[in-house]
């Protein structure tokens, strides 16, 4: 089983079709990504610079100047761990799995927790981590619960944290405050909305303290002058943000009604993936693959995600082969 989506290379070998053949819908990655300027030679031959504009553009952006910029919300999933003794940490099951990996490699307890369980636990918890909405079930939260659970943890030096990482594409409101307040931790990504993912930028949202540490432990320079250049770019473009919500918003209702014509009614989804459970997901996942389309399977449960098509041509292809398939 591949450890995450987007491992193309991986199936074109496996399945013995070329990688330009495929149609690859393994990740939540926007297929139209924001495309940016050319990137001055300066941000290649320059050390990276803390004044150039980018720290501004994001606080603009996300609403609080409470923000450390970082190779990836990845970066942040792996370090957040290493800053707390060993302790209870309740994970939400099933989610994207760098978080339970993190949290166990660097020896604290972790508890799986699907939705429903969350409340029951809270007692037993030091830190919440929740994926909002959830890769790869879509499932979502009301603020009263995302705020109930904070000031439950938060009374007892707890953590609340939030990994927004697909968060634009859907109605759901950020949990970034102006002034982040003790205790909560919000991770926000450039690759899945802006369609960024090689860019290799995110942010992490918490008080100066919490930040200063992990500022410490990442060291100078974490996010090179090239991608601080991209991001800045997107993060300021308003037309293009405004319209890619809208594009996008249209083709997950789109993508939600292929799969449910093909008999694959989505269990849940965001506007830039659709989760598919089904006890033959296997079975799809392989006849898929063997028509160049690639989805990303999870076996537990078993179940399907698929990503948006890009092109019209796309649309078509995984309509046909999904027709094909339900025959
Ligand atoms: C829920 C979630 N959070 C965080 C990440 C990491 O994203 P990045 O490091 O590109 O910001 C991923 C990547 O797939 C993800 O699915």
């Amino acid at each position: 089983m591949l450890k995450h989506g987007g491992q193309l290379l991986a199936a074109a070998q496996r399945y013995g079709i070329p990688s330009e053949k495929w149609l690859d819908l393994s990740t939540g990655i926007n297929p139209v990504p924001f495309v940016p300027p050319p990137i001055p030679v300066e941000a290649w031959q320059r050390l990276p610079q803390e004044q150039d504009g980018l720290l501004q553009a994001a606080a603009d952006y996300y609403g609080s100047n409470n923000l450390l910029p970082l190779a990836g919300s990845q970066a942040a999933i792996q370090l957040l761990p290493r800053l707390r003794n060993n302790c209870r940490a309740g994970i939400l099951h099933p989610a994207y799995a760098e978080h339970a990996h993190a949290w166990r490699s660097a020896g604290h307890e972790v508890i799986d927790l699907p939705p429903h369980d969350i409340d029951a636990a809270l007692d037993r918890l030091d830190v919440l981590v929740l994926i909002h909405p959830n890769n790869p079930t879509g499932a979502t939260f009301t603020r009263a619960q995302l705020l109930g659970w904070y000031q439950k943890l938060q009374a007892r030096q707890g953590w609340l944290i939030v990994d927004e990482a697909f968060i634009e594409a859907t109605a759901q409101t950020s949990m970034v405050q102006t002034e982040m307040p003790p205790g909560l931790i919000v991770l926000r990504s450039l690759g899945k909305f802006f369609g960024l993912a090689g860019a290799r930028v995110g942010f992490v949202f918490a008080q100066h303290e919490l930040l200063a540490q992990i500022q410490n432990l990442l060291g100078p320079w974490n996010v090179t002058g090239p991608s601080r250049f991209v991001a800045q770019a997107a993060l300021l473009d308003r037309n293009w943000q405004a319209a890619t919500r809208v594009r996008l918003q249209q083709e997950d209702a789109r993508l939600a009604q292929l799969l449910h014509d093909a008999k694959l009614t989505p269990d849940g989804g965001c506007g830039l993936f659709q989760w598919v459970k089904t006890d033959r997901a296997e079975t799809i996942h392989q006849q898929l693959a063997l028509r160049g389309i690639f989805t990303r399977l999870f076996a537990k449960p078993p179940s399907l995600r698929f990503g948006l098509p890009g092109k019209e041509a796309e649309w078509s292809r995984l309509q046909v082969a999904l027709t094909d398939i339900s025959k």
